[in-house]
């Protein structure tokens, strides 16, 4: 949608106030520290960090696998469906104050089977909270179950063997963890069963790892959108094959950042992604180890790019376009999009 150009210093104001949608983000990973003493207090599990200071400071990384280890420790403190509906809450309340109209929450259940707690306390804590977000959040949310990469195809079976229990409360199912090593042709069958069954496939790909997990996230596990890809800018036919198909990256520049994929944020493909005709969208991954929720990735991004309004309303309408929502509540959000953006003056 054309708008009137407005001048850069108006423009973290409009990324802030413009409805928007989050399509990556790991539950888990908006575990706060302050939350993880109070649950860690509340569920007698001890930490190795004497402060919430101590751990906040921890998180520095030099890689994917450096965060995931931190990541799994804070998860050990979650024990009951009200912590899960508790962490769920508290990230909803801080997306719908950076205006997210509707969100596509990750979790792994395997982290939390392998704690000993069921697949039901996860889920249904989970799902009470998005059912919750509509009258408490102003917003809608849905779940997506990612298998963990670094265990086995066989393991992933049985995590989607309990998933079928409560099948009607998880809209897909996608694909996290350690990347390098493992890829997405281990997970074909899974895959395979998982979309005979009717759901939304997704994948994390290109992360770390060369283009060709791309391919075959594409070509052998069928997702339909890929999580993070930014490395397909190193294949040019990759790059035309996503633009020429829509496939969504859902990119999260801060991760991105705090993960060393990129030594600083100028040097983000994102505006190169979007150049190339990529249906690109900013996500935050895991903010409570990132160094912000999603409109810290817009602005923050924006500024070290030098991305416009027009960027603006196309990352926002991308973040629509690439929901798992039906098409007349896409048509509804855009038309809220469009609203702000026909207002500007
Ligand atoms: N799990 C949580 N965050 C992740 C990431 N950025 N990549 C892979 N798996 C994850
Ligand atoms: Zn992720």
């Amino acid at each position: 949608m054309n708008h009137r150009p407005i001048p850069a210093e108006r423009l973290p104001e409009l990324l802030r106030r413009m409805p928007k949608a989050e399509l990556h983000m790991h539950i888990e990973g908006s575990l706060e520290p302050d939350m993880i003493f109070s649950m860690g207090q509340r569920n007698q599990v001890p930490l190795n960090y004497p402060s919430v200071d101590a751990l906040r400071q921890a998180y520095v990384f030099n890689n994917l696998q450096e965060f995931l280890d931190i990541y799994h420790a804070g998860t050990t403190v979650l024990k009951t469906e009200q912590d899960f509906y508790d962490m769920t809450c508290a990230y909803l309340a801080r997306a719908q104050a950076d205006n997210v109209l509707h969100t596509e929450i990750f979790f792994d259940t395997q982290t939390h089977t392998g704690h000993g707690l069921s697949a039901e306390v996860v889920i249904n804590g989970l799902h009470r909270a998005c059912m919750d977000a509509p009258a408490k959040f102003g917003m809608t949310a849905s779940l997506i179950l990612c298998f963990l990469r670094h265990l086995s195809e066989e393991e992933a079976f049985e995590c989607l063997e309990q998933a079928l229990l409560l099948r009607d409360k998880i809209v897909g199912i996608g694909l996290a963890s350690s990347e390098v090593g493992h890829p997405p042709e281990k997970f074909a069958k899974v895959f395979a069963r998982a979309r005979e069954l009717g759901f939304r496939l997704v994948a994390h790909a290109g992360e770390e790892a060369p283009p060709a997990y791309i391919w075959s996230a594409l070509d052998v596990l069928k997702v339909e959108r890929i999580d993070h890809g930014v490395q397909a800018i190193h294949d040019a036919a990759l790059m035309r094959r996503l633009a020429e198909e829509k496939i969504p990256l859902t990119v999260c520049p801060l991760s991105n950042l705090k993960l060393q994929v990129f030594k600083n944020l100028s040097q983000h493909n994102l505006g190169r992604m979007l150049d190339a005709g990529i249906v690109a969208t900013i996500n935050s991954d895991d903010p409570a180890y990132f160094g912000g929720y999603i409109n810290e990735n817009f602005t923050q991004t924006f500024a070290a790019l030098g991305l416009t309004s027009q960027h603006a309303y196309t990352l926002a309408r991308n973040s629509f376009e690439a929901s798992f929502l039906e098409a007349s509540a896409k048509a509804r959000l855009i038309e809220r999009l469009d609203g702000v953006f026909a207002s500007l003056e």
